[in-house]
C-alpha cells in the first residue's frame, strides 16, 4: 500500500505515501520500549500537570489527561491494552489511546514536548527503579556470601595463586573478597543512579521549547535532583545508559570469577565444596554427572552483557548532536542488561546459601605444596636472619623435603635445622595451617579473628 498516504500517524502530515512495510517494521520499537509504559505515563502526568500551572493548558484539559491516563494505565495493566506497530513506540501508543479516550485534551499533552526528551526521561525514570531493584539483589547476594563466611570463619582451605598452591586460607575470607567485590559494584550503581538523576524533560526537539515552562517543578514532583542544563546534550545523551551498563558488566565479571571458582571447587579434582541439586543438571548420557550449570551459564552470559557494553559505546561514538534515531537502539541491549544481572543475582543469592564445604578436602589441598613455606621463613627473619637469607633456606629445605615425598611440618628437627639451623622448638605451631592463618592478624588478614570482626563490619555497611 505503499501509494495511499497515512492518515493516522503522529507525524504524517507531510508525508505524501504511506511507509514501506517492512520500513515501518525496521523503525518500529514498540515490541520491545513498551516496557517504558509506565514510565512514560508518570512523565506525561507531570508535564500535563505543569502544562496546566503555567497556564499552558486549561484546568479542564489536565482533568481529562489525568483520567484517561488512569485508564491507560489500567488497561495496560491489565493486558488489554491494543498495543500496534502502527504507531511506531511506547510513546504515540499511549498518546494515541489518551486521545481517543478524551478528545482534544489529549492533543495538547504534547505542548511544549518532543519525543526526544519525553524518551530521555523516560528511560532515566525506569532505569533509577530498576537500579534501586539491582542494588537489592546485590546486597541480597553480599549477604548469603557473609552467612557462607560465618560458617567458614575458621575453615582452611589453599590459597592460590597462578593457580597454584600459594598460602593457606580461611574459606570465610575467600567469601568476603567477593563481599568487597560486591560492594564497589553496588557503589558503582549508586553513583551512576545519582549523575542519572537530572531531568531531560523541558529540552523539546533539542533547542528548548518557546512555552513558559517550569522545569524545575517536573523534577522535583519527578524526584530528579535537579534538571539537564543543556537541552542539545540532554536529548542525545545516553552516558548513564553506558555507565549503567558498565557498571553491571563489572558486576558479571566477578559474578564470573565467583562461578569459575564453584566450577573448579565442584569438580572432583578439587571437591572442596558441592552445589544444591536444584543448581545443577544431570548428563543424557553419563548417569554419573552433576553438573555446575547455573555457574556455567552466569560465565557464559557475562560475555553477553559484555557485549551489550560495547554495542552502547559503539552506539554513541559517531553521533553528532543532538537526537539520532540510532538511540532507539539503546533500549534492548539496556533491558537484556537488567534482566541478566538480576536473573543472575537472584539465583545466586539463594545457591551461594547452598554451598555445602568439604573442610577435609579443603585441608588436604591445602597440605599439600608446602603452602606453610613462607611461614617459616618469617619465622626465621623473626629470628634475626635476613628475609632474602630466609627465603633461600627455606627453598633448598622445600626442595629437600619434596625429594623425600614428605611436608614441612613432618621434617624432623634435625633435618630441618641443616637448613636453618635458628630453628628451635617452637617451630612446631608455626608450620601448621592453623598456626599460618592465625598469624595473619591484622586488618585484612586471613586470621579467623579478623574475618569475624570484617564480617561483622560489613554487615553494619550493608544495612
Ligand atoms: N522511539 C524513539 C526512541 O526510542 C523515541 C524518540 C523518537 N524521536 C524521533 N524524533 N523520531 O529513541
Amino acid at each position: 500500500m505503499a501509494d495511499t498516504p497515512p492518515k493516522n500517524k503522529a507525524w504524517s502530515g507531510r508525508f505524501s505515501e504511506a511507509v514501506d512495510e517492512l520500513v515501518k517494521r525496521y523503525t518500529a520499537s514498540v515490541d520491545f520500549d513498551k516496557r517504558l509504559a509506565f514510565a512514560d505515563i508518570t512523565g506525561s502526568l507531570a508535564h500535563a500537570r505543569m502544562l496546566a500551572r503555567q497556564g499552558i493548558i486549561g484546568a479542564a484539559d489536565l482533568a481529562a489527561i489525568e483520567s484517561g491516563m488512569a485508564q491507560v494505565r489500567s488497561e495496560i495493566e491489565r493486558g488489554d491494552f491494543g498495543w500496534s506497530v502502527d504507531d511506531e513506540d511506547v510513546h504515540l501508543n499511549i498518546e494515541k489511546r489518551l486521545t481517543a479516550l478524551v478528545g482534544d485534551a489529549g492533543k495538547r499533552l504534547h505542548t511544549g514536548r518532543s519525543r526526544n526528551d519525553q524518551v530521555a526521561t523516560d528511560i532515566r525514570l525506569y532505569l533509577r527503579g530498576e537500579i534501586d531493584r539491582l542494588c537489592g539483589l546485590v546486597r541480597a547476594v553480599q549477604r548469603s556470601l557473609l552467612e557462607v563466611a560465618e560458617r567458614n570463619a575458621a575453615t582452611i582451605m589453599p590459597g592460590f595463586t597462578h593457580l597454584q598452591v600459594a598460602q593457606p586460607v580461611t574459606f570465610g575470607h575467600h567469601m568476603l573478597a567477593y563481599v568487597e567485590m560486591f560492594d564497589r559494584d553496588h557503589g558503582r550503581l549508586v553513583d551512576c543512579r545519582t549523575r542519572m538523576n537530572r531531568l531531560p524533560l523541558g529540552s523539546a526537539a533539542l533547542a528548548g521549547t518557546s512555552y513558559p515552562i517550569d522545569r524545575e517543578s517536573v523534577a522535583r514532583e519527578l524526584g530528579f535532583d535537579g534538571v539537564c542544563e543543556n537541552s542539545l546534550d540532554a536529548v542525545s545523551d545516553r552516558d548513564f545508559a553506558i555507565e549503567f551498563t558498565s557498571a553491571c558488566s563489572l558486576a558479571m565479571v566477578h559474578i564470573s570469577r565467583l562461578s569459575e571458582e564453584l566450577i573448579l571447587w565442584m569438580s572432583p579434582r578439587f571437591g572442596f565444596i558441592t552445589l544444591a541439586d536444584r543448581f545443577c543438571t544431570g548428563s543424557s548420557i553419563m548417569p554419573q554427572k552433576k553438573n555446575p550449570d547455573v555457574p556455567e551459564l552466569a560465565r557464559g552470559k557475562t560475555g553477553r552483557v559484555l557485549g551489550h557494553l560495547v554495542g552502547l559505546m559503539t552506539l554513541m561514538k559517531g553521533q553528532p548532536l543532538a537526537y539520532n534515531k540510532d538511540n532507539q537502539e539503546d533500549k534492548e541491549p539496556l533491558f537484556d542488561t537488567i534482566d541478566t544481572l538480576g536473573d543472575t543475582l537472584t539465583i545466586f543469592a539463594d545457591m551461594i546459601g547452598s554451598i555445602q564445604v568439604r573442610p577435609e578436602r579443603m585441608r588436604a589441598a591445602a597440605l599439600e605444596g608446602f603452602s606453610t613455606a613462607t611461614d617459616l621463613a618469617d619465622y626465621l627473619v623473626k629470628k634475626g636472619l635476613p628475609f632474602r637469607d630466609a627465603h633461600e633456606a627455606v627453598a633448598l629445605a622445600v626442595r629437600h623435603a619434596e625429594g623425600k615425598g614428605t611436608d614441612l611440618a613432618d621434617l624432623p628437627l634435625e633435618e630441618l635445622r641443616r637448613f636453618a639451623p635458628l630453628v628451635q622448638d617452637d617451630i612446631g605451631a608455626v608450620l601448621t595451617l592453623e598456626g599460618s592463618t592465625a598469624s595473619r592478624h591484622h586488618i585484612g588478614g586471613t586470621a579467623p579473628a579478623q574475618v569475624a570482626q570484617a564480617i561483622a563490619r560489613a554487615r553494619d555497611r550493608i544495612a
